[in-house]
């Protein structure tokens, strides 16, 4: 393989410890060079937004049982969509989301477009949307950040500038280490290591594949990082 070793590292990681959830395929399918069905990937992901895996599992699996298709969820009512994000909160989202199936079933004929630009311009897909997408449902190299890779880059280069100004070069620091082969699964590995490994407190480093490489570690400190800007 052509990746990096660090990302090498992470893949190989992830290839025994990533999570099984409803919206990523199966060993057996990723087995066999299937990718993730974009309206799932997409759903998920907006769900995902300022809500744990573990509300949205039920959620997800309530949605594509009722609206299999991008085009379903653009034909529902809104009302019965509404309905079925209560308890999810944030319901501009629902609104979005809504917005945004109706525009891909229409303008785009019920394909997600493929491209970080392209999905950007679809209602409620900002920046990490967009590229969430890119990478997982389409494997393209895209920069993935959220609070989890965030996390887990500031650590590894002990980022000592505070967020939130120091988002673009924690940025670029993810897009240098973001391999040209499994960009998507190297996306979905850095927020499961951030997840389950790089937590906030007392982070599970003996298990770390970047324990080697990992300045926080070496200073001994990691809680320490991310630093923030005082409030
Ligand atoms: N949080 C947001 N998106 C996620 C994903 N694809 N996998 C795991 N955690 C996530």
């Amino acid at each position: 393989s052509s990746a990096n070793p660090t990302a090498r590292a992470l893949l190989a990681w992830y290839d025994r410890h990533h999570r099984e959830l409803p919206w990523r395929t199966t060993p057996a399918m990723a087995a066999k060079g299937l990718r993730p069905d974009p309206y799932h990937v997409w759903l998920s992901e907006v769900m995902l937004q300022q809500t744990t895996v573990q509300a949205v599992k039920g959620y997800f699996a309530k949605f594509v049982d009722r609206w299999p298709s991008v085009g379903d969820l653009a034909a529902a009512p809104n009302e019965d969509v509404m309905a079925a994000w209560a308890g999810l909160g944030y319901y501009a989202r629902a609104r979005n989301l809504k917005k945004c199936a109706e525009v891909v079933s229409g303008a785009h004929g019920g394909v997600f477009p493929d491209t970080e630009e392209g999905l950007r311009t679809l209602p409620g897909i900002g920046d990490y949307t967009a590229a969430a997408i890119a990478a997982i449902a389409f494997d393209r190299p895209a920069a993935v950040m959220d609070g989890n890779v965030e996390r887990v880059i500031s650590r590894l280069h002990a980022i000592d500038a505070p967020l939130p100004g120091s988002k673009p070069e924690m940025k670029r620091h993810v897009a240098a280490l973001t391999p040209a082969e499994r960009p998507g699964d190297f996306a979905q590995a850095m927020m499961d290591l951030g997840a389950t490994i790089c937590t906030p407190k007392r982070p599970a480093c003996a298990l770390c594949p970047f324990r080697g490489d990992c300045l926080a570690l070496d200073g001994d400190d990691p809680e320490r990082f991310p630093v923030k800007a005082a409030k």
